[in-house]
Parts: C-alpha cells; sequence; structure tokens
C-alpha cells in the first residue's frame, strides 16, 4: 500500500489533564512565521490570541507591526495598507485563490488556522507529512514534476515542497535545538493551539464535572442508605 497512516506521537497536550506546552507553541509559531506562512494563513488567528501562549501584549504589537492589511485610505476611499495592529487577524500570503495556486504549481495552499480538525489525526499527520519527504517511492511508481513523494498524503505526490529541510533552519529563541523533528512537532502542537485555543478549559471542565458527579453520586447514595434506614 501506497499511502501510509501517521505515526502516533505523545503530545504534552494529551490525555484528559493535558496542557499546551507554552514555550513549545511560541516556537511553533516561529516555525509557522518564518517557514509555513511564505504560503499558508492562519486567517482565523487575531495577533492579540498570541497573548494566550506567552508572548507579551509589546511582543504583540511587534508582531503584529510586521505585517500589513487591507483598509481603505481615509483621503481617498481607495484600497490600502496599513501596518497590522492587535485586534487584526493573521492575514492571508496570497491576495486570492487565483495568486496562491499561481505560485504553486496550480495546487491551493489550505489555510492553517483549522487544518488539525480538518484532517484525520489532525496532529499527527501534521508531523508524520511535514518530516514524511525524502524517501524512495517504490519502484514504478511515477512522481510528476513540480510535484513530490510524500506517503502520508492522500494521493501520495503533493505540490508542497518540503518544508522543513534541514537542522537549525530557524533559530529558536529559546536554545532549543531545531532538529526537523523538532519544529515539526513544535508547528503541529502550535496548529493544534490555533485550531482549538479552548483545548484546556474543555478539559479542565471536563475533569470538575467528573468531580462534581462523583460527590453527587455519593451523596445520593448516602441519601438512599439514610432514607431507607431500617426498612429492610
Ligand atoms: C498543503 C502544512 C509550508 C505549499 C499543506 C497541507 C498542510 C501543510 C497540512 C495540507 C495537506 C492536505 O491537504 O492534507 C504546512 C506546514 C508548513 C508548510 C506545517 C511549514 C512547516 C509550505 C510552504 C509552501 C507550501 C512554505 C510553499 C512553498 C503548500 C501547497 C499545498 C500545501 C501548494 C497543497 C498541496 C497539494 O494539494 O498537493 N501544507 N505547509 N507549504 N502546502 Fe504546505
Amino acid at each position: 500500500q501506497l499511502h501510509k497512516y501517521p505515526h502516533e506521537i505523545s503530545w504534552h497536550q494529551d490525555g484528559p489533564f493535558g496542557t499546551f506546552d507554552r514555550a513549545q507553541l511560541q516556537r511553533g509559531f516561529q516555525v509557522y512565521k518564518e517557514v509555513c506562512s511564505a504560503c499558508h494563513g492562519i486567517k482565523r488567528v487575531a495577533f492579540r490570541n498570541l497573548q494566550d501562549i506567552g508572548f507579551s501584549e509589546a511582543e504583540v504589537k511587534a508582531i503584529a507591526k510586521g505585517y500589513e492589511v487591507d483598509t481603505l485610505d481615509p483621503a481617498t476611499g481607495e484600497p490600502a495598507k496599513r501596518p497590522a495592529i492587535p485586534s487584526d487577524r493573521f492575514p492571508p500570503p496570497f491576495p486570492n485563490e487565483i495568486a496562491a495556486r499561481a505560485a504553486n504549481n496550480n495546487a491551493y495552499p489550505p489555510d492553517l488556522s483549522l487544518i488539525v480538525k480538518a484532517r484525520h489525526d489532525g496532529l499527527d499527520y501534521l508531523h508524520s507529512l511535514t518530516t514524511g519527504y525524502g524517501k524512495e517511492p517504490p519502484k514504478g511508481w511515477a512522481v510528476p514534476e513540480g510535484l513530490y513523494y510524500n506517503p502520508y498524503f492522500h494521493s501520495v505526490n503533493i505540490a508542497m515542497p518540503p518544508p522543513l529541510v534541514a537542522d537549525d533552519q530557524v533559530t529558536y529563541a529559546d536554545g532549543t535545538k531545531a532538529t526537523i523533528d523538532q519544529m515539526s512537532r513544535d508547528v503541529s502542537a502550535f496548529l493544534h493551539w490555533a485550531a482549538e485555543p479552548e483545548l484546556e478549559r474543555r478539559k479542565q471542565a471536563g475533569v470538575i464535572t467528573i468531580v462534581f458527579l462523583s460527590i453527587l453520586s455519593l451523596l445520593a447514595f448516602l441519601t438512599y442508605r439514610r432514607v431507607w434506614a431500617g426498612t429492610a
């Protein structure tokens, strides 16, 4: 079989008590920004959301300033650009789908805001996909010009060039060694947060609910014993 299922990876945010590793999310953002954002948007994420993953207000302002968003010129009413502010969302890398396809061998790099939710085993898949290049295709398998062999992609030949190609492709601020595997894990975790920023609150609510229901069950049982005491 040509197509492969993703490898299962263990993540900090796994399990009923799992939380995101903030340092990992910040590294993942760096990978997204320096590598993936050349072709992929995260249009549902606002700059100020980055405060959730541990950036300060001043850092968020500075990050936003590095992007330009569409606006109308207040004097002429003509379309114009202005530097982004924290309440803006990340602008897309291409003005529209036609431009995006024109730059990518007619393939469309999808917005990554919800990709972890949109693909089966999204988080593991992202890791396998971004580390899944460079293997020899099986004998007789043709890879058309402009496509790349990646057995984790549903149609095996993918239009995305290998995005993570060398160790130290990014230089992490926290000194973590930027291996391909590390960058892939980090950017996958970041995109998981982008798709599911409420994950920690959701899990917490689950744990509180279980504790609450356990206490309630105990009380109900004791009440039952009391109400029926001596009637046997
Ligand atoms: C597709 C992730 C960097 C171009 C995709 C898909 C994902 C992804 C998850 C969807 C695969 C699917 O449909 O199942 C990433 C990540 C990147 C990255 C995490 C950074 C580490 C890039 C870059 C480019 C690019 C830099 C452009 C040079 C594309 C294209 C597609 C694609 C053209 C569509 C592929 C097809 O339909 O054949 N990418 N990408 N990606 N990406 Fe990327």
